[in-house]
Protein backbone atom coordinates (compact mmCIF):
# COMPACT_ATOMS: atom_id res chain seq x y z
CA UNK A 1 0.00 0.00 0.00
CA UNK A 2 1.13 3.43 -0.94
CA UNK A 3 1.60 6.62 1.55
CA UNK A 4 1.70 6.90 4.96
CA UNK A 5 -0.22 6.60 8.39
CA UNK A 6 -0.59 9.99 9.20
CA UNK A 7 -2.43 11.54 12.77
CA UNK A 8 -3.13 15.40 13.59
CA UNK A 9 -3.45 15.63 17.09
CA UNK A 10 -5.09 18.62 18.05
CA UNK A 11 -7.43 18.11 14.57
CA UNK A 12 -10.32 19.96 16.26
CA UNK A 13 -8.28 23.07 16.76
CA UNK A 14 -7.25 26.73 15.05
CA UNK A 15 -4.38 24.89 14.01
CA UNK A 16 -5.01 21.21 13.56
CA UNK A 17 -8.40 21.84 10.86
CA UNK A 18 -5.82 23.84 8.85
CA UNK A 19 -3.59 20.63 8.94
CA UNK A 20 -6.01 18.49 7.92
CA UNK A 21 -6.90 21.43 4.84
CA UNK A 22 -2.99 21.22 4.15
CA UNK A 23 -2.41 17.31 3.59
CA UNK A 24 -5.07 17.40 1.32
CA UNK A 25 -4.65 20.60 -0.90
CA UNK A 26 -0.66 19.79 -1.04
CA UNK A 27 -1.22 15.90 -1.85
CA UNK A 28 0.72 14.72 0.99
CA UNK A 29 0.61 10.69 0.05
CA UNK A 30 -1.63 9.73 2.53
CA UNK A 31 -2.48 5.89 3.40
CA UNK A 32 -5.07 6.04 6.22
CA UNK A 33 -5.75 9.40 8.30
CA UNK A 34 -6.82 9.59 11.46
CA UNK A 35 -7.63 12.53 13.87
CA UNK A 36 -7.15 12.92 17.33
CA UNK A 37 -8.29 15.34 19.79
CA UNK A 38 -9.31 15.32 24.19
CA UNK A 39 -12.22 13.73 25.28
CA UNK A 40 -14.47 16.33 24.58
CA UNK A 41 -14.23 15.72 20.64
CA UNK A 42 -14.41 11.71 20.84
CA UNK A 43 -16.77 10.76 18.20
CA UNK A 44 -17.06 14.56 16.76
CA UNK A 45 -16.69 13.40 12.83
CA UNK A 46 -14.41 16.04 10.63
CA UNK A 47 -13.58 15.64 7.15
CA UNK A 48 -10.69 14.32 4.93
CA UNK A 49 -10.50 14.36 1.23
CA UNK A 50 -14.46 14.36 1.73
CA UNK A 51 -13.89 11.19 3.74
CA UNK A 52 -15.92 11.22 6.90
CA UNK A 53 -13.24 10.28 9.92
CA UNK A 54 -14.04 10.50 13.77
CA UNK A 55 -12.24 12.02 16.16
CA UNK A 56 -10.48 9.80 18.79
CA UNK A 57 -9.30 10.31 22.05
CA UNK A 58 -5.51 11.19 22.71
CA UNK A 59 -5.29 9.63 25.97
CA UNK A 60 -6.84 6.11 24.55
CA UNK A 61 -4.76 6.38 21.35
CA UNK A 62 -2.11 4.03 20.38
CA UNK A 63 0.54 5.66 18.20
CA UNK A 64 1.69 1.76 16.94
CA UNK A 65 1.97 2.13 12.95
CA UNK A 66 1.56 5.87 12.29
CA UNK A 67 4.06 7.24 10.40
CA UNK A 68 3.68 10.87 11.20
CA UNK A 69 1.96 12.78 13.50
CA UNK A 70 0.86 16.85 13.19
CA UNK A 71 0.31 17.65 16.87
CA UNK A 72 -0.43 20.99 18.23
CA UNK A 73 -2.83 20.41 21.33
CA UNK A 74 -0.86 23.20 23.65
CA UNK A 75 2.49 22.88 24.77
CA UNK A 76 1.53 20.46 28.37
CA UNK A 77 -0.48 18.23 26.63
CA UNK A 78 2.07 17.47 23.86
CA UNK A 79 5.09 17.48 26.86
CA UNK A 80 3.25 14.51 28.42
CA UNK A 81 2.38 12.39 25.17
CA UNK A 82 4.99 12.99 22.81
CA UNK A 83 7.56 10.99 24.46
CA UNK A 84 5.12 8.19 24.18
CA UNK A 85 4.48 8.45 20.76
CA UNK A 86 8.53 8.78 20.01
CA UNK A 87 9.20 5.90 21.74
CA UNK A 88 6.49 3.87 19.29
CA UNK A 89 8.72 4.65 16.51
CA UNK A 90 6.14 7.98 15.28
CA UNK A 91 8.11 10.46 13.69
CA UNK A 92 5.97 13.67 15.44
CA UNK A 93 6.48 17.30 14.52
CA UNK A 94 5.05 19.57 16.96
CA UNK A 95 4.12 23.00 16.93
CA UNK A 96 3.74 23.94 20.67
CA UNK A 97 6.53 25.27 22.61
CA UNK A 98 7.35 22.41 24.63
CA UNK A 99 10.21 20.98 22.71
CA UNK A 100 11.52 23.87 21.27
CA UNK A 101 14.28 25.52 22.96
CA UNK A 102 15.42 21.37 23.82
CA UNK A 103 19.28 21.14 22.66
CA UNK A 104 19.09 17.82 20.63
CA UNK A 105 15.14 19.15 19.13
CA UNK A 106 15.42 20.47 15.45
CA UNK A 107 13.28 23.69 15.21
CA UNK A 108 12.97 24.02 11.43
CA UNK A 109 11.24 26.33 8.98
CA UNK A 110 12.31 24.64 5.60
CA UNK A 111 12.70 28.13 3.53
CA UNK A 112 15.68 28.81 6.30
CA UNK A 113 17.32 25.68 8.19
CA UNK A 114 16.22 22.45 6.34
CA UNK A 115 19.57 20.66 7.13
CA UNK A 116 18.55 20.93 11.17
CA UNK A 117 15.88 18.02 9.53
CA UNK A 118 18.37 15.71 9.61
CA UNK A 119 19.63 15.60 13.41
CA UNK A 120 16.16 14.86 14.31
CA UNK A 121 15.38 11.98 16.77
CA UNK A 122 11.96 11.62 15.73
CA UNK A 123 11.18 14.78 17.19
CA UNK A 124 10.67 18.15 14.58
CA UNK A 125 9.40 21.43 16.11
CA UNK A 126 7.78 24.06 14.33
CA UNK A 127 8.50 27.18 15.73
CA UNK A 128 6.61 29.85 16.83
CA UNK A 129 3.73 31.04 14.58
CA UNK A 130 5.52 34.98 14.50
CA UNK A 131 9.32 33.81 14.04
CA UNK A 132 8.41 31.84 11.02
CA UNK A 133 7.32 34.88 8.86
CA UNK A 134 10.21 36.93 10.77
CA UNK A 135 13.12 34.47 9.89
CA UNK A 136 11.82 33.48 6.57
CA UNK A 137 12.31 37.05 5.40
CA UNK A 138 15.40 37.71 7.67
CA UNK A 139 17.65 34.93 6.65
CA UNK A 140 18.15 35.60 2.86
CA UNK A 141 19.41 39.57 4.14
CA UNK A 142 21.16 38.09 7.08
CA UNK A 143 23.35 35.58 4.52
CA UNK A 144 23.99 39.12 2.23
CA UNK A 145 24.68 41.61 4.83
CA UNK A 146 25.10 40.16 8.46
CA UNK A 147 22.21 41.10 10.71
CA UNK A 148 23.63 42.55 13.77
CA UNK A 149 20.21 43.69 15.79
CA UNK A 150 16.80 43.56 15.58
CA UNK A 151 14.08 44.97 16.93
CA UNK A 152 10.32 44.01 16.44
CA UNK A 153 6.74 44.47 16.91
CA UNK A 154 4.33 42.23 16.21
CA UNK A 155 0.75 42.91 15.51
CA UNK A 156 -0.69 39.80 16.20
CA UNK A 157 -4.07 38.26 14.87
CA UNK A 158 -7.07 36.44 17.60
CA UNK A 159 -6.41 32.94 15.70
CA UNK A 160 -2.94 33.02 17.36
CA UNK A 161 -4.41 32.34 20.32
CA UNK A 162 -6.83 29.50 19.20
CA UNK A 163 -10.51 28.99 18.51
CA UNK A 164 -11.84 30.70 21.87
CA UNK A 165 -10.17 33.44 21.06
CA UNK A 166 -11.48 34.18 17.73
CA UNK A 167 -14.75 33.43 19.11
CA UNK A 168 -14.22 35.78 21.74
CA UNK A 169 -13.36 38.49 19.09
CA UNK A 170 -16.60 37.69 17.30
CA UNK A 171 -19.01 37.63 20.15
CA UNK A 172 -17.43 40.98 21.87
CA UNK A 173 -17.46 43.14 18.45
CA UNK A 174 -21.41 41.83 18.05
CA UNK A 175 -21.84 42.88 22.05
CA UNK A 176 -20.25 46.03 21.38
CA UNK A 177 -22.19 46.84 18.00
CA UNK A 178 -25.22 45.88 19.77
CA UNK A 179 -24.94 48.18 22.83
CA UNK A 180 -23.41 51.37 21.47
CA UNK A 181 -25.65 53.82 21.51
CA UNK A 182 -23.51 56.38 19.64
CA UNK A 183 -23.23 56.97 15.82
CA UNK A 184 -19.71 55.59 16.94
CA UNK A 185 -19.16 52.73 19.22
CA UNK A 186 -17.39 53.85 22.35
CA UNK A 187 -15.01 51.43 24.68
CA UNK A 188 -17.76 48.84 25.25
CA UNK A 189 -15.94 47.88 28.68
CA UNK A 190 -19.18 45.64 30.06
CA UNK A 191 -17.94 42.52 26.77
CA UNK A 192 -17.22 39.33 28.96
CA UNK A 193 -13.36 38.81 29.35
CA UNK A 194 -12.69 35.05 29.28
CA UNK A 195 -10.16 33.42 26.19
CA UNK A 196 -7.82 36.47 25.98
CA UNK A 197 -5.88 38.49 28.94
CA UNK A 198 -7.69 41.88 27.79
CA UNK A 199 -10.85 43.13 25.74
CA UNK A 200 -10.14 42.35 22.04
CA UNK A 201 -12.84 44.13 20.17
CA UNK A 202 -11.90 47.88 19.11
CA UNK A 203 -8.57 47.72 21.07
CA UNK A 204 -5.14 46.59 20.92
CA UNK A 205 -2.47 45.45 24.20
CA UNK A 206 0.88 44.01 24.76
CA UNK A 207 0.46 40.99 26.39
CA UNK A 208 0.68 37.63 24.71
CA UNK A 209 1.22 34.59 27.04
CA UNK A 210 2.67 34.91 30.41
CA UNK A 211 4.88 37.80 31.70
CA UNK A 212 8.25 36.81 32.78
CA UNK A 213 10.70 38.07 35.73
CA UNK A 214 12.18 39.90 32.72
CA UNK A 215 9.38 42.51 31.82
CA UNK A 216 9.26 41.06 28.83
CA UNK A 217 5.80 38.19 27.78
CA UNK A 218 6.96 34.71 26.69
CA UNK A 219 5.81 34.87 23.23
CA UNK A 220 8.41 38.08 23.11
CA UNK A 221 11.22 35.98 24.39
CA UNK A 222 10.11 33.09 22.24
CA UNK A 223 11.38 35.44 19.15
CA UNK A 224 14.26 36.25 20.66
CA UNK A 225 15.71 32.85 21.46
CA UNK A 226 13.49 30.81 18.50
CA UNK A 227 15.59 33.27 16.01
CA UNK A 228 18.92 33.23 17.21
CA UNK A 229 18.31 29.06 17.20
CA UNK A 230 17.00 29.24 14.15
CA UNK A 231 19.54 31.52 12.48
CA UNK A 232 21.99 29.25 14.10
CA UNK A 233 23.73 32.73 15.08
CA UNK A 234 23.41 33.52 19.03
CA UNK A 235 25.23 37.01 18.07
CA UNK A 236 22.35 38.48 16.51
CA UNK A 237 20.85 40.90 19.55
CA UNK A 238 16.71 41.21 19.28
CA UNK A 239 14.76 42.78 20.99
CA UNK A 240 10.63 42.33 20.89
CA UNK A 241 7.39 43.71 22.01
CA UNK A 242 4.14 41.25 21.04
CA UNK A 243 0.81 43.03 20.62
CA UNK A 244 -3.04 41.63 20.22
CA UNK A 245 -4.88 43.09 17.47
CA UNK A 246 -8.59 42.73 16.65
CA UNK A 247 -8.06 40.92 13.55
CA UNK A 248 -8.93 37.02 12.99
CA UNK A 249 -5.99 35.57 10.77
CA UNK A 250 -3.17 36.95 9.56
CA UNK A 251 0.05 38.17 11.73
CA UNK A 252 1.59 41.42 10.94
CA UNK A 253 5.10 42.57 11.99
CA UNK A 254 7.29 45.83 12.08
CA UNK A 255 10.86 44.78 12.30
CA UNK A 256 13.86 47.35 12.31
CA UNK A 257 17.38 45.83 11.25
CA UNK A 258 20.88 47.17 11.99
CA UNK A 259 23.07 45.04 9.32
CA UNK A 260 27.17 44.95 9.71
CA UNK A 261 27.30 45.07 5.74
CA UNK A 262 25.08 48.51 4.06
CA UNK A 263 22.35 47.26 1.88
CA UNK A 264 19.92 49.63 -0.01
CA UNK A 265 16.18 49.40 0.63
CA UNK A 266 16.44 48.35 -3.59
CA UNK A 267 19.03 45.88 -2.78
CA UNK A 268 16.51 43.83 -0.20
CA UNK A 269 13.20 44.41 -2.00
CA UNK A 270 15.96 42.72 -4.99
CA UNK A 271 17.19 39.78 -2.79
CA UNK A 272 13.70 39.15 -1.05
CA UNK A 273 11.71 39.23 -4.32
CA UNK A 274 13.90 36.17 -5.33
CA UNK A 275 13.94 34.40 -2.14
CA UNK A 276 11.90 30.98 -1.53
CA UNK A 277 8.31 31.30 0.21
CA UNK A 278 8.29 35.29 -0.04
CA UNK A 279 6.30 37.72 -2.02
CA UNK A 280 7.21 41.34 -1.85
CA UNK A 281 4.66 43.84 -1.98
CA UNK A 282 6.04 47.33 -1.96
CA UNK A 283 4.30 49.99 -3.94
CA UNK A 284 3.24 52.52 -1.33
CA UNK A 285 1.89 55.37 -3.57
CA UNK A 286 -0.67 52.70 -4.93
CA UNK A 287 -1.49 51.50 -2.03
CA UNK A 288 -0.02 48.64 -1.76
CA UNK A 289 1.83 46.92 1.38
CA UNK A 290 1.10 43.59 3.17
CA UNK A 291 -2.25 43.49 5.15
CA UNK A 292 -3.59 40.86 7.30
CA UNK A 293 -6.52 40.56 5.16
CA UNK A 294 -4.71 39.85 1.92
CA UNK A 295 -2.16 37.08 3.79
CA UNK A 296 -5.25 34.70 5.23
CA UNK A 297 -5.75 31.85 3.27
CA UNK A 298 -2.68 32.17 1.36
CA UNK A 299 0.79 30.30 1.78
CA UNK A 300 3.67 32.81 1.19
CA UNK A 301 5.37 35.75 3.65
CA UNK A 302 4.46 39.03 2.42
CA UNK A 303 6.88 42.03 2.71
CA UNK A 304 6.89 45.50 2.03
CA UNK A 305 7.52 49.12 3.51
CA UNK A 306 11.36 48.34 2.70
CA UNK A 307 13.08 51.60 3.67
CA UNK A 308 16.15 53.22 4.90
CA UNK A 309 16.55 53.68 8.84
CA UNK A 310 18.17 57.16 8.42
CA UNK A 311 18.35 57.41 11.97
CA UNK A 312 21.91 54.44 11.56
CA UNK A 313 24.54 53.64 9.40
CA UNK A 314 23.33 50.29 8.09
CA UNK A 315 19.60 49.66 8.82
CA UNK A 316 16.35 49.13 6.97
CA UNK A 317 12.86 48.93 7.87
CA UNK A 318 10.56 46.61 6.70
CA UNK A 319 6.78 45.50 6.99
CA UNK A 320 5.91 41.72 7.34
CA UNK A 321 1.99 39.96 7.16
CA UNK A 322 1.66 36.22 7.15
CA UNK A 323 -1.58 33.66 7.69
CA UNK A 324 -0.25 32.41 11.05
CA UNK A 325 -2.37 29.37 10.87
CA UNK A 326 -0.79 28.80 7.58
CA UNK A 327 2.70 29.17 7.32
CA UNK A 328 2.97 30.32 11.03
CA UNK A 329 2.02 26.88 11.88
CA UNK A 330 0.03 24.13 9.72
CA UNK A 331 1.65 25.17 6.52
CA UNK A 332 5.08 25.14 8.34
CA UNK A 333 4.38 21.51 9.95
CA UNK A 334 3.17 20.03 6.91
CA UNK A 335 6.22 21.40 4.25
CA UNK A 336 8.97 19.45 6.95
CA UNK A 337 7.21 16.39 6.63
CA UNK A 338 7.47 16.82 2.89
CA UNK A 339 11.18 17.56 3.02
CA UNK A 340 11.51 13.83 5.59
CA UNK A 341 9.86 12.18 2.66
CA UNK A 342 12.26 13.79 -0.03
N1 LIG B 1 -2.96 29.45 16.43
C1 LIG B 1 -1.75 29.69 15.96
O1 LIG B 1 -1.51 30.61 15.15
C2 LIG B 1 -0.60 28.82 16.38
C3 LIG B 1 0.60 28.93 15.69
C4 LIG B 1 1.67 28.14 16.08
C5 LIG B 1 1.52 27.26 17.12
N2 LIG B 1 0.34 27.17 17.80
C6 LIG B 1 0.24 26.23 18.91
O2 LIG B 1 -0.59 25.14 18.56
C7 LIG B 1 -1.32 24.68 19.70
C8 LIG B 1 -2.80 24.67 19.42
O3 LIG B 1 -3.23 25.93 19.00
P1 LIG B 1 -4.68 26.19 18.37
O4 LIG B 1 -4.64 27.60 17.97
O5 LIG B 1 -5.04 25.16 17.36
O6 LIG B 1 -5.62 26.01 19.68
P2 LIG B 1 -7.16 25.61 19.79
O7 LIG B 1 -7.96 26.11 18.63
O8 LIG B 1 -7.58 26.01 21.15
O9 LIG B 1 -7.14 24.00 19.71
C9 LIG B 1 -6.57 23.18 20.69
C10 LIG B 1 -6.60 21.74 20.23
O10 LIG B 1 -5.94 20.94 21.21
C11 LIG B 1 -6.82 19.90 21.64
N3 LIG B 1 -6.60 19.56 23.04
C12 LIG B 1 -6.70 20.36 24.12
N4 LIG B 1 -6.49 19.63 25.26
C13 LIG B 1 -6.25 18.37 24.87
C14 LIG B 1 -5.97 17.16 25.55
N5 LIG B 1 -5.89 17.12 26.89
N6 LIG B 1 -5.78 16.03 24.82
C15 LIG B 1 -5.86 16.08 23.48
N7 LIG B 1 -6.13 17.18 22.75
C16 LIG B 1 -6.31 18.32 23.45
C17 LIG B 1 -8.22 20.48 21.45
O11 LIG B 1 -9.16 19.42 21.41
P3 LIG B 1 -10.67 19.62 21.95
O12 LIG B 1 -11.40 20.31 20.84
O13 LIG B 1 -11.12 18.22 22.14
O14 LIG B 1 -10.61 20.42 23.19
C18 LIG B 1 -8.03 21.18 20.10
O15 LIG B 1 -8.05 20.23 19.07
C19 LIG B 1 -0.90 25.61 20.85
O16 LIG B 1 0.16 25.01 21.57
C20 LIG B 1 -0.41 26.84 20.14
O17 LIG B 1 0.54 27.56 20.91
C21 LIG B 1 -0.74 27.91 17.43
Amino acid sequence: MQGYKVAVVGATGAVGKEMIKIVEQRNFPVREMRLVASERSKGKILKFCSEDIKVENLSEFSFKGIDFILSSPGASVSKEYVPRAVKEEAIVIDNTSAFRMEPDVPLVVPEVNPHAIQKHKGLIANPNCSTIQLVVVLKPIHMKARIKRIVVSTYQSASGAGTPAMNELKEQTESVLANAKQALPLPGKNVEVKALPSQIAFNVFPHIDIFLDNGYTKEEMKLVHETQKIMEDTSIRITATAVRVPVFIGHSESVNIETKKNLTPGEAREILSRAPGIIVVDDPVKNEYPTPINSAGTDEVFVGRIRQDESIENGLNLWIAADNLRKGAALNAVQIAEAIIG
